[in-house]
C-alpha cells in the first residue's frame, strides 16, 4: 500500500506527505527544498560494521548477496544504526555480471576475480541477457526491504559498462586498466560490442529493481576517471546514457513493452545518480549521459564541480573517506565545509568522495549523520 500511493503520488509530482517519495533524500535528488541536507554513506551496509561481519564469518561475499534474507538484514543495519537517510540495497557490481553466464568470484581481500576474462566477440556472446527471473534473489529482497523502510528510501544500483568491462576484460582489479584501454583503441569495434552488451545487462537489472520498489537508483562508473573526457566521450557515454536514458524512456511509456509489474512502479521515473572516482574532467559529461544527481569525488569542492555540472542538476559527495580517521574536530570541520559549498548547488546529498573504508569507527559516521541534520536543519531555522 505504501509503495502503491507514493508510487502513483510521485508521477503526479505531489507525492504522499512522509512517504519515501516526499523523503529529504528523494526531495533533495529532485532539487526541492527540504527539512535538512539528507545524508548517506557508499559501502554503509558492510566492513564498516562489526554486526555485518559477524554475518559474513561464515558466508561468502557472493552467496550472502544471493540470499534474500541476508540481503535485507545487511541493507537494513546502517539505518538502524546510523539514522541515515537512505539506504542502499547490498549486493556487488558484479552480481548481474554472475547472472549473465560469466563464471567469476569474489576473492576476499582481491575484489572480483574472472575464470576467463574477455577477449573477443565469441567471448562478449557469453554474456547472456538477464531477466527478473536470473535474479530472484535481488526481486525478493528488494520487495521485503520497502515493506521494512516504510518511509526511508531505498537506493538500487549497477556497475557501469565501463567499470564492468574492465573487470571482465582484466580478469580482476587493476590500476592501471591497460588491458580494457588496449582493447579500446585497439579493436573499437569489439569494445562498442562489449560495452553495448553490458549495458543492456545493466538496464534489465535496474530495471527488475525498479519494478520491485526502489526510489533511486545509482550508477556506479567508479573506474571511469581513468579516462580522459575526449575519450570518455567516444567510447563510453554512448552505452552510460543508453543505460540512464533507457529508465527515462521507461517514465515517458515509449521504452518498453512487456514484463511491467504494478504501472505505478515502472511510471515512477525514479531519480538516476552517477557516480565515478577521480572524475573532475568527465563531471559535465556524466551529467549528461541522463542523470538527476552527479556523484563528486573528494577531490573537487562542490561548488566548482556544480560549475561544470549545471544548474539542472543535483549534486551528491564530497567527504574524503580517509578524514573520518581524524580525530572529531577535523571531521567536522570538513562536515561544516562540504556543507557550505554544497549551498551552491540546486540539490545537496551529503556522502563521501568513495566508500566507507573498512577501518572507519561506525561511532564516527552516526556523529557525522547527526552533525549534518543539525548544520542544515538550523540553517533553515534561521532561513
Ligand atoms: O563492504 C564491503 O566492502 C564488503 C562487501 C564487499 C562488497 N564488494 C560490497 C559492495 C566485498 C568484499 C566486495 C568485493 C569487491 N567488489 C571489491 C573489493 C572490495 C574491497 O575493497 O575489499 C571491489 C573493488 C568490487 C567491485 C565493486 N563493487 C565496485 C567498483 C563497486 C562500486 C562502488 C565502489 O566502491 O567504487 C562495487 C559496489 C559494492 N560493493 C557495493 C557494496 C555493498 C554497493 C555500493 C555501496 O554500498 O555503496
Amino acid at each position: 500500500m505504501t509503495t502503491e500511493t507514493t508510487g502513483t503520488a510521485a508521477r503526479d509530482g505531489d507525492p504522499r506527505p512522509g512517504g519515501p517519495a516526499d523523503s529529504p533524500f528523494i526531495r533533495a535528488c529532485r532539487r526541492r527544498p527540504g527539512p535538512h541536507t539528507p545524508v548517506w554513506f557508499m559501502r554503509q551496509a558492510g566492513r564498516s560494521l562489526p554486526e555485518y561481519r559477524e554475518i559474513r564469518a561464515s558466508v561468502p561475499m557472493l552467496e550472502s548477496c544471493r540470499r534474500a534474507d541476508l540481503v535485507t538484514e545487511i541493507t537494513l543495519q546502517p539505518v538502524r544504526r546510523h539514522g541515515v537517510d537512505a539506504a542502499i540495497l547490498f549486493s556487488d557490481i558484479v552480481v548481474p555480471v554472475a547472472a549473465a553466464g560469466i563464471d567469476l568470484d569474489i576473492v576476499p581481500g582481491t575484489g572480483p576475480v574472472v575464470a576467463e576474462p574477455i577477449r573477443s566477440a565469441a567471448d562478449v556472446e557469453r554474456i547472456r541477457l538477464i531477466t527478473r527471473d536470473d535474479v530472484p534473489y535481488v526481486d525478493e529482497a528488494v520487495r521485503q526491504l520497502v515493506v521494512e523502510l516504510g518511509d526511508t528510501p531505498l537506493i538500487g544500483f549497477a556497475g557501469a559498462p565501463f567499470t564492468l568491462a574492465s573487470y571482465l576484460v582484466e580478469g580482476g582489479p587493476s590500476r592501471t586498466h591497460a588491458k580494457t584501454k588496449a582493447l579500446m583503441y585497439g579493436d573499437p569495434e569489439l569494445w562498442h560490442a562489449l560495452a553495448g552488451r553490458l549495458a543492456e545487462v545493466t538496464l534489465a537489472f535496474l530495471r527488475v529493481q525498479i519494478e520491485a520498489g526502489v526510489s533511486a537508483v545509482q550508477l556506479f562508473d567508479s573506474w571511469a576517471g581513468t579516462l580522459s573526457e575526449a575519450d570518455y566521450r567516444r567510447y563510453v557515454l554512448p552505452h552510460s546514457t543508453a543505460v540512464l536514458s533507457g529508465l527515462a524512456d521507461d517514465c515517458s511509456g515509449s521504452g518498453r513493452g512487456d514484463r511491467r509489474a504494478e504501472p505505478e512502479q515502472s511510471h515512477a521515473g525514479v531519480p538516476r545518480i552517477h557516480f565515478g572516482v577521480g572524475t573532475a574532467e568527465l563531471l559535465g559529461a556524466m551529467g549528461e549521459a541522463g542523470a538527476d544527481v552527479v556523484g563528486v569525488d573528494w577531490r573537487t569542492p562542490l561548488d566548482v564541480a556544480t560549475g561544470r555540472i549545471g544548474p539542472d542538476k543535483a549534486v551528491q559527495g564530497n567527504l574524503d573517506p580517509c578524514v573520518l580517521l581524524a580525530p572529531w574536530p577535523v571531521v567536522e570541520a570538513e562536515v561544516r565545509r562540504i556543507l557550505d559549498q554544497g549551498r551552491a548547488a540546486p540539490g545537496h546529498v551529503f556522502n563521501l568522495g568513495h566508500g566507507v573504508l573498512p577501518e572507519t569507527d561506525p561511532e564516527v559516521l552516526t556523529r557525522v549523520v547527526a552533525l549534518v541534520h543539525e548544520l542544515s536543519s538550523r540553517r533553515a531555522d534561521q532561513g
